[in-house]
Formats: C-alpha cells, structure tokens, sequence
C-alpha cells in the first residue's frame, strides 16, 4: 500500500514537470546579420524593442543602417557581440537565440530549457529569441561565435570570415581549437560550447517553455517583451 502511494505521488510529480513543457531541438548560429527582431515591423505583440543591432565594430549600428546580410551599401546593420552566450553557473546560462519561423510570434520573448540529450543533458538555458526563420518552430538557434553561419552570412563584411563563415556554414566549427580562427572578441562564446556544453549541441533535444524574461537579458538586447 506505502509503495503504491509513494509511485502514485512519483508519477504525479512527473506529469507536474512535464506540463507546459514542450519538445524541442537546439542548434547553433552566428551568421553576423542584423537579428530579424531588430525590425520593429517583426516584433512579438506588446513587445518593446526592436533588440539592438550594431555597426561593424560593435558600436551601436547608426540610424538608418541596413542590414549587412542583404545590402552592401556603407552604412550597415551587424549583429552585436554581446549576443554571445553567458555562464551563470556550471548547470545554467543565459544567452540568445534565433527560435521558429515567425518573428511576430516569438520575437522578444524568453524561454528556460534544459536538454535531455547530449553532452549537456541536465543543463538548461534561458534564452531571449532575437531572430526567426530557416528552422522549425520548436528549435533555438543558440547565438554561439563559431556556430555556423547558415543561409546569410555578414561574417565576411564583419570580420574578414570565409565565405561560408567559420568551419561549416551549417554548424560551424567542430572542435574547441578551432574557435582560435575566430576574432578574439568571439572566442570566449565559441569556447562556451565546446567547453560549457561539451559538445556541438546540433539536434541536441530539449523541453521548454516560456518565462519572464531576466533583466540581465533585455539590458542586453534593448527590448522587452510583453509579460506573461
Ligand atoms: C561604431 O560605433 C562606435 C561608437 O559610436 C564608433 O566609435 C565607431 O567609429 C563606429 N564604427 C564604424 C565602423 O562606424
Ligand atoms: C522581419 O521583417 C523584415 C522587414 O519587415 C522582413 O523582410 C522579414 O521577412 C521579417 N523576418 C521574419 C523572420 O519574419
């Protein structure tokens, strides 16, 4: 009789957990681009922003700058390096990511997961989504110097990258080592990964779900989203 109350109780605490969580993936980027919330027009409802953007040496970007992914003209928008991922203790850190596919939806908005595969299994983040699009709706694209720079690349126009960016242009760099072909302004986020996680975190699975978010965060992005 104890024994069954006791899975009884071991079984509710378990559904407790996994409500209002939902399955997910991580990835990773740093393609260089001014981040799509950075467009006021692509912002979540009731978010006040857009998240910062930055010129070529990390300064704020000038008004009227356009975005370095999809123009070359001289005044031009770049992602900032403060988007690099920051340790809070050896099982959490915060960071930013790019998450779904429709910006209006998440931009802005905070989000705490921890992963249940890979090398970083147990360990969770809390992410501020800064950018959307080329990933399905249950991924974050984690901000990571080294970490790929997908379908658009401003690393180039940035940094003097290769043309397919640092290491893969889908997942970048492969080891550890490598984040030293990295600008040292990036390093200490490419390290993060290799070091922090353990590993490469592609198609690492996660479970999430949304949380206020930390002012550590949008002091950093410059836009807060509407409270939930
Ligand atoms: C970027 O902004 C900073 C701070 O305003 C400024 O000092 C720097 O000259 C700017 N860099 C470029 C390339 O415009
Ligand atoms: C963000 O806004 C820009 C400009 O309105 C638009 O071109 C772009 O497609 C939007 N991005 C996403 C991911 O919705």
């Amino acid at each position: 009789m104890f024994k069954l109350v006791n899975i009884l109780f071991a079984s509710l605490a378990l559904a407790t957990l996994a409500r209002g969580q939902t399955a997910g993936t991580t990835t990773t980027t740093w393609d260089c681009c001014e981040p799509a919330c950075g467009y006021t027009s692509n912002l979540s409802a009731g978010a006040r922003g857009p998240v910062r953007s930055c010129n070529k040496t990390n300064g704020p970007a000038a008004s009227g700058a356009q975005n370095a992914c999809f123009s070359s003209g001289s005044n031009l928008a770049f992602s900032c390096q403060t988007y690099q991922p920051i340790i809070i203790n050896s099982m959490l850190s915060y960071g930013f990511a790019g998450h779904g596919n429709t910006a209006t939806a998440t931009c802005c908005k905070c989000y705490q997961f921890t992963w249940t595969s890979g090398a970083a299994a147990g360990k969770s983040m809390i992410v501020q989504s800064i950018n959307a699009g080329g990933i399905t709706d249950t991924d974050f694209d984690i901000y990571t110097p080294g970490g790929g720079v997908g379908d658009y690349n401003g690393c180039t126009a940035q940094y003097g990258a290769p043309a397919t960016g640092w290491g893969r242009q889908y997942g970048g760099v492969t080891s550890d080592a490598e984040c030293y072909q990295l600008p040292s302004n990036l390093q200490a986020g490419c390290h993060w990964r290799w070091q922090w996680a353990g590993g490469d975190i592609n198609n690492w699975k996660i479970t999430y779900k949304q949380v206020n978010c930390p002012s550590q965060l949008t002091s950093i992005s410059g836009c807060t989203p509407a409270p939930i």
